[in-house]
């Protein structure tokens, strides 16, 4: 086997065996590794042109039932604060939002229970009938088939749920028992069968993962064929059990987003805000390997510091309007720029 085949396969065919990811991803080399970058990047390019879209993070709540090990917000972090945004304070991060050019709102939060389907519902229908212009991404964590269903007909367009590992016994590693791979899966494939634009995706580095486990992500976002894929480094969080492990390569996330660029020319990818607090250039590193998107925060600021899934986030005292401006000026000082755009996703598009 050869690094340089495989990408080549990749650029291609827009597929590789688990072994050929494996062998990429164990032996790429520097040199390999550019190589790889600019066949990404044009790719993106000729989809997208210089464009990178925007989407406006609403973290509404800091409430979870779960207890996933990695992250801050888990249910067992007594030292988490929890807050809830309401509905006026959504719809005013919105407006603030729509004033600055945003036209898709994320809603991410913890697994609240307070929110129910009619308190969601409700507020989905409220920030379309105010924005119609604009596409609405949920980003709430398991539901039920109902659920997902009456959220798709309140107007939500999108629903980000990153599987977080293709391989069950890593999946049972990093999350207690009574969550499971398997329902995560079935989410997913429910959420495209709706009729969601739906994003997977991963953590790059997290405990216990391999390159072959990698390679079980990357065969399983093929499988999946989501319409958004979001990746970024594992961080560790002060009041985790994980907190003495190492963060994830930042390296090794900008290969990736390059192999998920061939493999899935159309997908919307984020360079994440993970990525830019492992590296100060993070993003528009993750930009110039394929990605296409950044996703700036649109949280109340005081509020900001308590959605902590890791330590040392970015951004968090920093109002909207800074962070747009500073991404805007990232964007631009690597020859890309921010539109007002919803962002949908196109396959088979092609940049006039
Ligand atoms: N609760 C929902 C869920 O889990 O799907 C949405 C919010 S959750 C905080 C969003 C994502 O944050 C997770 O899918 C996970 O990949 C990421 N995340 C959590 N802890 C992290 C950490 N320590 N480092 C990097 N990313 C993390
Ligand atoms: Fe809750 Fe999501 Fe964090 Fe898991 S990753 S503890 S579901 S907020
Ligand atoms: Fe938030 Fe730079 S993007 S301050």
């Amino acid at each position: 086997m050869n690094c340089i085949k495989i990408i080549e396969k990749l650029e291609k065919q827009h597929s590789a065996s688990k072994a050929e990811l494996i062998f990429l991803l164990e032996n790429i080399s520097e040199q390999e590794t550019e190589i790889l970058r600019k066949k990404a990047q044009k790719t993106a390019l000729e989809r997208f042109g210089n464009k990178v879209f925007i989407r406006g993070l609403i973290e509404f709540t800091s409430v979870c039932k779960n207890d996933c090990y990695y992250c801050g917000l888990r249910r067992s972090n007594h030292n988490a604060v929890r807050y809830r945004l309401s509905k006026e304070q959504i719809l005013d991060c919105c407006k603030t939002g729509h004033e600055l050019g945003f036209r898709t709102f994320v809603l991410q939060g913890g697994e609240d229970g307070y929110f129910t389907d009619e308190i969601m519902c409700d507020i989905v229908r409220s920030i379309k009938s105010l924005y119609p212009d604009c596409a609405v991404t949920l980003s709430l964590g398991e539901r039920s088939t109902e659920s997902f269903k009456k959220l798709f007909k309140a107007g939500a367009d999108r629903y980000l749920l990153r599987h977080e590992t293709a391989n069950d016994e890593h999946y049972r590693k990093l999350h207690p028992s009574e969550m499971s791979l398997e329902n995560r899966k079935k989410c997913l494939f429910e959420l495209k069968q709706i009729g969601y634009q739906t994003g997977a995706g991963f953590m790059v580095g997290s405990p216990y993962q391999t390159y072959e486990t990698l390679a079980e992500d990357l065969l399983f976002i093929k499988e999946l064929n989501p319409q958004m894929c979001g990746i970024g480094p594992f961080i560790p969080h002060k009041d985790t059990d994980f907190k003495n492990e190492r963060s994830g390569s930042v390296q090794l996330t900008l290969v990736l987003l390059s192999v998920i660029r061939l493999m899935l020319p159309d997908i919307l990818l984020p360079a994440t805000t993970a990525l830019g607090t492992a590296d100060g250039t993070g993003r528009e590193k993750g930009i110039l390997h394929g990605a296409n998107v950044v996703m700036p925060n649109l949280s109340p600021t005081e509020h900001r510091a308590d959605y902590s899934l890791y330590d040392n986030k970015i951004c968090t005292g920093d109002e909207a309007a800074e962070c747009i401006k500073c991404l805007s000026g990232r964007m631009k000082s690597i020859g890309y720029k921010i539109v007002i755009d919803r962002g949908d996703y196109k396959p088979e598009r092609k940049e006039m």
